[in-house]
């Protein structure tokens, strides 16, 4: 069987951001697992923040076109996303919101395996923003959010130099949340 593929989004394309990190950590720990990842960079699509105005004059920006095409090419999909004000970031919503105007969206996002995970210097993680993500990802666009998920608090100091999670507990959570996202992508599949 062909290796599956997983999309990366990390919410995040600061430097230095610790999303990115996690996101990097995964990416090496799917490798580990058998399978094939890739880390998109949201920033790179320009996407202007959405406007029907804007989308009647000139339609839905490439850069929705070129997230959508990543989506339809993976079978599986990873969310490394900070919290901002206890929510997800502009960056990620609103990417995804323009995707949805694509009528393709729906082939390419609905019952894809989905896992989240988010990275915050604070105590909580990033946990809330999980929550409004779960159901942003849901409810409407029908991905298949799996209920494993990691929110790594004090994110700031949770690295070691090999990019890993320096605390072992954690660095198994996150492959433990990975191994399943794989598996369930694997029953998807058939
Ligand atoms: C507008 C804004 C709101 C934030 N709100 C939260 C929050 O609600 N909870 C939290 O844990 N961190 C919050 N933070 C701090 C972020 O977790 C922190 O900046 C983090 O490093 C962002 O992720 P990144 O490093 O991947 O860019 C906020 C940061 C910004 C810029």
């Amino acid at each position: 069987m062909d290796p599956l593929r997983v999309l990366i989004v990390p919410g995040s394309a600061r430097t230095g951001s610790l999303n990115l990190k996690l996101a990097r950590a995964a990416e090496a720990a799917l490798r580990e697992l058998g399978a094939v990842a890739t880390v998109t960079d949201l920033r790179a699509l320009a996407l202007p923040i959405y406007d029907g105005d804007l989308e009647a004059a000139s339609g839905v920006p490439e850069g929705a076109k070129t997230l959508l095409a990543q989506f339809a090419a993976h079978e599986a999909v990873l969310v490394v996303s900070p919290e901002y004000n206890a929510f997800p970031p502009p960056l990620l919503m609103n990417a995804i919101d323009w995707v949805s105007r694509l009528p393709e969206h729906k082939a390419a996002m609905n019952g894809k395996p989905t896992a989240l995970l988010s990275a915050s210097p604070g105590m909580l993680g990033g946990m809330r923003s999980l929550l409004a993500l779960r159901q942003f990802l849901s409810l409407n666009l029908g991905m298949l959010v799996l209920p494993q998920q990691l929110g790594v608090s004090q994110a700031n100091k949770a690295f070691a130099d090999d990019g890993r999670l320096s605390d072992d507990k954690q660095q198994q959570v996150l492959q433990g949340v990975l191994s399943a996202l794989l598996k369930t992508t694997q029953a998807v599949q058939g």
